[in-house]
């Protein structure tokens, strides 16, 4: 997921007083719905924080897919191999497409494209802290797959349960894409660490080092600083706590690190038998809202590319409404 920022930005929401009967027993019948388990739909009656809690974490969603291309294109041109360079290729696709399901699934809640976009370009959205971080070698294309998609498989695979139907079912869609990436990460990690040499191993260990707190960090600050967590649950837009989630991931990765025969950087990390989980060491959180503030590696670079490839493509938007303006014109000839 890439929806950790949605924790971090501005006042805690609260759930506004219904203003008149009617508002109320369209609150009253929205509330029976969440509880019940329904989907909620585009048309339906909306509370107006539910709306707003919507379209950031959704268009911030949609922003880290689009933004998380820009590490791993870095490496497109220099891959090892045809194979790796098509496996690339084809996922920094998907995270195209899974921007596009996103920014749709958005518009749905009555905020276009080109509001979102504005507030992205204009530093006013974030999105997910991950992406500020530079890709310095191959190994980190794999390390991402495995530990940063890995990272938002654990966070996404409960977003396809909620409440919103258009986000509930774009989620179907990415999870499984976001399992390929995952898997074709580890496996390129694999490789070089079974067949390759010391100099490649020791690159993989290096991008370990550099990617494990960032991506431990992925799921947002600890439960009991995380303002909008409550409603969020309450609203079946969240499933599980950010504690939760990160301990799952931890967990899932000491045994996979095993498998790869990489170390994890944490000489806290030990089975606590009385927990069945694994206890982990003090997470920097400084560094992580240093970052979120816009003062990490590379956030500067990350939007400067954003803005450039907008500005750069005015004239293909400009092209697509003329030719659509033409084609309208035709159709009217026509009727
Ligand atoms: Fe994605
Ligand atoms: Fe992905």
């Amino acid at each position: 997921m890439y929806t950790q920022a949605m924790d971090t930005m501005g006042k805690p929401l609260q759930a506004a007083a219904p203003a008149s009967a009617q508002e109320e027993a369209l609150q009253q019948r929205f509330d029976t719905r969440i509880d019940a388990g329904e989907f909620i739909e585009a048309k339906d009656w909306l509370p107006d924080h539910y709306r707003k809690t919507l379209v950031r974490q959704i268009s911030q969603h949609a922003h880290s897919e689009y933004v998380g291309m820009l590490p791993e294109g870095n490496w497109v041109t220099r891959a090892p191999t045809l194979k790796r360079k098509a496996i690339l290729l084809a996922k920094i696709q998907d995270e195209a497409g899974h921007g596009l399901y996103l920014y749709s699934a958005a518009e749905t809640l009555g905020t276009s494209r080109d509001q979102m976009l504005d507030a992205l370009h204009s530093g006013r959205a974030k999105y997910s802290s991950i992406f500020n971080y530079p890709t310095l070698s191959w190994a980190d294309v794999g390390t991402i797959g495995w530990l940063v998609d890995g990272a938002a498989i654990m966070n996404q695979v409960p977003l396809c349960r909620c409440s919103y139907g258009p986000y509930a079912r774009a989620m179907v869609r990415i999870c499984r894409e976001e399992s390929f990436h995952q898997r074709q990460g580890f496996d390129a990690l694999l490789v070089m660490m079974q067949q390759g040499t010391d100099a490649q191993r020791a690159m993989v260990q290096d991008s370990v080092n550099r990617w494990w707190w960032p991506s431990v960090m992925m799921f947002g600050p600890p439960d009991d600083q995380s303002p909008n967590s409550a409603l969020s649950m309450r609203w079946g837009i969240k499933r599980n706590s950010n504690d939760e989630l990160r301990q799952k991931f931890i967990d899932a990765c000491v045994d996979q690190a095993k498998v790869l025969g990489v170390q994890l950087p944490d000489p806290d990390l030990k089975w606590n038998e009385e927990r069945q989980h694994h206890d982990h060491g003090v997470i920097d959180w400084d560094e992580f809202w240093r970052v979120v503030g816009g003062d990490g590696p590379c956030n500067r670079e990350r939007l400067a590319a954003r803005v450039k490839a907008w500005d750069d493509g005015a004239w293909v938007r400009e092209a697509a409404l003329a030719h659509a303006a033409k084609e309208a014109g035709r159709e009217r000839a026509v009727a």
